[in-house]
């Protein structure tokens, strides 16, 4: 049997939901892998809550030295979030030889290229399975299962608390911002919600899964980002009667030109798998070449869920002893031969609140004209308020440079009030 020591930085609800794992099923890992896993030590300030799951006060640490300098402990596992001190601490644990075991998405993004630096020197393991995506594994598929694939594309609904305010919106008709209390009430969003709302969150997934997927490192300043507070329930109403539904999508694409990677609002076809993930749920949507369409779905936070990924990058480590790393080289910044498309192409919806007037429609077709811009599909509704006429458009697939000349063009244009939403189409 097979001796394995952990310590757990961080006793919160992903930290909480690792110890019940790993204690839970403790006989299954002796049984079936021929692992003892002890959690041999836990840094919590909070006492109480440590004692509350069973971990005896002795195995409460008073220091990351005092865990790095135990003989007892083989993996540290770093799930309290944020920058510093968790940076410092998985510096520390990787200087001493502990191989590292991180659910930290923004650490892993912002500084995977110092972390694995240092895990290659002292020859220590460092996973990451948890950072993504929380239950689902799309690291191990992007970074083994899927190796007899170039990954032309991947389509990903990747924050649960965007998803679950959208469904919400989209299902009730409620405004973004009702949700958004409910959501905090309920414990998905954060008193601040910007990580997520705001699209950041999203973009350090993408930036480490893109990456990945590509071969090539994706730095997540190359990452368009937008978040989901400008949406209102109006547009949600619109899309569902064009046959559209609204989801917050992290894309990443790999072509000819370049990688495309971008994070905002987007319409998808009521008929895409990804149009009924719905709620807290998260998915991933790959292509590759070989394999086809691949859709990795399931819980992508929680307790559990995320502990789920843990205790496997835990086995794995313990199970695998020459450590893999990046499979590309993991600088800081970009390689400088790859190039990233900024001006890249989209069909777009575009909510129009004109005048009532003769001759508004066909200035607004000229002007999008004028940009190379068609149009798909096409709803006038009826009278709004003051005699102002929602006009609502789908475009032919265009650029984002054509399209923002055309919004700043009708914006100008006297007879038209303004360009009320503009959402991507995928
Ligand atoms: N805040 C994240 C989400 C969970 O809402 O998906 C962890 O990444």
């Amino acid at each position: 049997m097979k001796k394995v020591g952990v310590a757990i930085l961080g006793l919160g609800v992903v930290g909480g939901g690792t110890y019940k794992i790993l204690t839970e099923h403790s006989q299954f890992y002796k049984k079936n892998h021929g692992l003892e896993i002890v959690v041999e030590s836990v840094l919590e300030r909070n006492k109480e809550r440590a004692l509350s799951l069973g971990i005896e006060e002795s195995k409460i640490a008073g220091s990351i030295a005092e865990i790095c300098s135990n003989p007892e402990v083989d993996i540290i596992v770093e799930v309290m979030g944020g920058v510093e001190p968790a940076k410092s601490y998985v510096l520390a644990a990787l200087n001493a030889g502990k191989s590292v075991v991180t659910s930290n998405k923004e650490l892993y993004c912002k500084y995977s290229h110092e972390l694995e630096k240092t895990a290659k020197k002292n020859h220590c393991g460092l996973f990451y399975e948890a950072s993504c995506v929380g239950g689902v594994p799309v690291i191990r598929a992007l970074t083994d299962n899927l190796q007899g694939n170039v990954i032309k594309s991947m389509l990903g609904i990747i924050n649960g608390t965007t998803n679950y305010i959208l469904t919400k919106m989209a299902n009730a008709g409620a405004s973004y911002v009702e949700v958004l209390e409910e959501a905090k009430k309920l414990g998905y969003a954060e008193a601040n919600p910007s990580a997520d709302v705001d699209g950041y969150d999203a973009v350090y997934k993408l930036s480490i899964l893109s990456s990945l997927a590509f071969h090539t490192k994706v730095p997540y300043t190359e990452i368009y980002r937008e978040g989901i507070s400008e949406i209102s329930s109006v547009d949600i109403a619109y899309g569902k009667q064009l046959g559209y539904v609204i989801k917050l999508l992290a894309i990443g694409k790999n072509t000819e030109k370049g990688i495309e990677v971008r994070v905002h609002p987007a319409f998808i076809k009521v008929e895409h798998p990804l149009a009924s993930v719905n709620d807290s749920f998260n998915a991933v949507y790959l292509t590759g070449d070989s394999v086809e369409d691949v859709m990795l779905y399931g819980r992508g936070a929680g307790a559990k869920p995320t502990g789920s990924a843990i205790v496997g990058d835990i086995i794995y480590c313990a199970t695998h002893p020459n450590f893999v790393y990046s499979p590309f080289e993991n600088t800081e910044k970009a390689d400088p031969a790859t190039k990233f498309i900024k001006n890249f192409e989209s069909a777009y919806y575009l909510r129009i609140v004109a005048a009532d007037k003769a001759g508004v429609l066909s200035k607004v077709t000229s002007i999008l004209g004028k940009y190379g811009i068609s149009m798909a599909q096409v709803i006038q509704a009826k009278e709004g308020a003051e005699g102002a006429v929602p006009l609502v458009i789908i475009t032919h697939e265009t650029y984002e440079n054509s399209i923002n000349k055309a919004v700043a063009d009708i914006n100008s244009a006297s007879e038209i009030a303004k360009v009320a939403a503009v959402i991507r189409v995928v």
